[in-house]
């Protein structure tokens, strides 16, 4: 079956990358030319060896091969290359609009200041505008890390706090559920920032903690949360307050056969804001428009919901409502105006 729309259509049509960690667009080549810059034996010698190192089949051992990498970043300018980098990239998939995660913890654990981390990819997101692409930044919190940790992270980024616009929480979800950062996700809403987090596909206790989070925590986006579909009740309360949920096919095939493509469907179905999101591309094996594609593809999806996906990237990103017509009226202009003779 030929796939309703083309990569050409995926890669172009614009769109809000609302899930994606700075870390993960680390590239191979990057990650090399910051090991030589910075003095530091990574191990591996040339991309394919770095490749090779790349070999997961759940979360648990992605992370394991994930935050070694990280050693390479050490400076300012390593995390402005980083994210600079990204958003050449971004651009290319017609990203109109960026909140990229980043994990301060996962650099401070190792002696990296918070200021080098966050001044570093901050004049990327300034400098990025004469790009014509408008990025932001979403602290997370690591939740395999203590409580502790996290009161001192937000305690660090207060300062800080009109450089980045709301908070996340990722890494490894295992018996690490949201309420153990209620006080910092109250704390960080109290100061004006937005909240998101993280329910990875297929945990111990999906349900529970996406319940958590909407219920209790109250975030406006849950990133991933698929599971949601188990739960009727929670789907009529997801629709009903707007809720966006990221989803990023190509990180969730390789954890998860069906790249949670009957979930998606389902949730665009009984009018979730359901979106599509890259993760961490550069260990995925893909960029945005990668994501849109293989999920059109594999799902024989309708140029309709594909469109509807970007405009719901729009509709959940944390951006004015004035900001969001002029997206919106792009993807639709976009889309009356797409050639489809040229593929
Ligand atoms: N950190 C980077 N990628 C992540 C993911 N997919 N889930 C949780 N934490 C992450
Ligand atoms: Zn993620």
């Amino acid at each position: 079956m030929v796939a309703s729309i083309s990569k050409k259509f995926a890669q172009m049509l614009p769109k809000a990358e609302l899930h994606v960690h700075i870390e993960g667009t680390l590239e191979p080549e990057l990650k090399l030319k910051l090991a030589k810059r910075n003095h530091i034996d990574i191990g591996q010698k040339n991309i394919e060896e770095v490749k090779k190192s790349y070999q997961y089949n759940d979360l648990a051992s992605f992370l394991a091969v994930y935050y070694p990498a990280m050693e390479v970043l050490q400076t300012e300018e390593d995390f402005y290359d980083l994210a600079m980098d990204y958003l050449k990239r971004a651009v290319k998939n017609n990203v109109r609009h960026v909140e990229i995660f980043f994990d301060p913890q996962a650099h401070t654990s190792r002696g990296i200041s918070f200021e080098t981390v966050i001044n570093g990819l901050y004049k990327a997101t300034v400098d990025a505008r004469a790009l014509n692409i408008d990025a932001q930044l979403i602290m997370c919190f690591l939740r395999d890390f203590s409580r502790e940790s996290a009161r001192k992270t937000l305690e660090e980024a207060l300062p800080y706090k009109d450089k980045f616009i709301g908070v996340g929480l990722d890494s490894d979800e295992h018996n690490n559920p949201p309420m153990k950062f209620f006080n910092q996700f109250t704390e960080a809403a109290a100061n004006g920032l937005h909240l998101t987090a993280h329910a990875d596909i297929d945990q111990k206790d999906s349900i529970e903690h996406i319940r958590e989070l909407l219920e209790v925590i109250g975030v406006e986006r849950v990133d991933h949360g698929t599971n949601i579909v188990e739960d009727p009740d929670l789907v009529d309360y997801a629709a009903h307050h707007n809720i966006g949920f990221t989803s990023c096919p190509l990180s969730n095939s390789f954890v998860s056969p069906e790249m949670k493509g009957k979930e998606v469907i389902e949730l665009l179905s009984k009018g979730v804001k359901v979106s599509i999101h890259s993760d961490d591309p550069a260990y995925f094996g893909g960029y945005i428009g990668n994501n849109y594609y293989a999920i059109a593809d594999k799902f024989n999806l309708s140029e309709e919901q594909v469109v509807t996906l970007a405009k719901n990237s729009f509709e959940t990103s944390w951006i004015s409502k004035e900001q969001k017509d002029i997206y919106i009226k792009e993807l639709e202009s976009f889309v009356q105006n797409y050639d489809r003779n040229s593929k």
